[in-house]
């Protein structure tokens, strides 16, 4: 068998202003800003977490919402090991495009395995719980129809932030 990899790959994607780079600055930087710098092409951080008693290098890639700075095209998707797909829980349309683009990472990323493939569903913005359009049972039952694990955070208030990556690495190994 060969020896566990210790490097993941984790692509990170969803609509612009759904909050992205926002969860991941939280993550890797532990910092929040209310300050909106939309996504060019493409970022890349990295981070070392323990899993499992493993430790584990997260290569975390940080992708454009927004069409226009869609420049890097989808080549980088391939190789990845786990996908997070986020929503803001107070915008119906991001929840909505979901699916297009699960359907569009499965396409370019071309993985052995797209029925198993490890997707995180992320309802992010959950501090504004006053203005919530989509609620945690609908999205729960996406996540179930769609055989992945369903979340809801804060880049915010640093509400299960950790607990998304963290849970996106451990799919991510036990499918290797
Ligand atoms: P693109 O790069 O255009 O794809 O957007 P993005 O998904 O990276 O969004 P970004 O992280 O830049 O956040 C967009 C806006 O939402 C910013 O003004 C953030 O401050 C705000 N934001 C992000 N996360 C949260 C959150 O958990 N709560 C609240 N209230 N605002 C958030
Ligand atoms: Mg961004």
């Amino acid at each position: 068998m060969a020896s566990k990899k210790t490097q993941l790959k984790i692509i990170i994607l969803g609509d612009s202003g759904v909050g992205k780079t926002s969860l991941l600055n939280r993550f890797v930087e532990t910092k929040f800003t209310q300050l909106y710098r939309a996504t060019i092409g493409a970022d890349f951080l990295m981070k070392e977490i323990e899993v499992e008693g493993q430790t584990v290098n997260l290569q975390l890639w940080d992708t454009a919402g927004q069409e226009r700075f869609q420049s890097l095209g989808m080549s980088f998707y391939r190789g990845a090991d786990c996908c997070l797909l986020v929503y803001d829980m107070t915008n119906q349309k991001t929840f909505e495009s979901l699916g297009s683009w699960k359907d569009e990472f499965l396409k370019a990323s071309c993985p052995d395995d797209p029925k198993t493939f490890p997707f995180i569903v992320i309802g992010n913005k959950c501090d504004r719980e006053i203005d919530r359009a989509i609620s945690y049972n609908r999205a729960q039952q996406w996540a179930n129809s769609n055989d992945v694990v369903f979340l809801e955070t804060s880049a915010k208030d640093d509400l299960n932030v950790n607990e998304a990556f963290i849970e996106g690495a451990r799919k991510a190994m036990k499918r290797e």
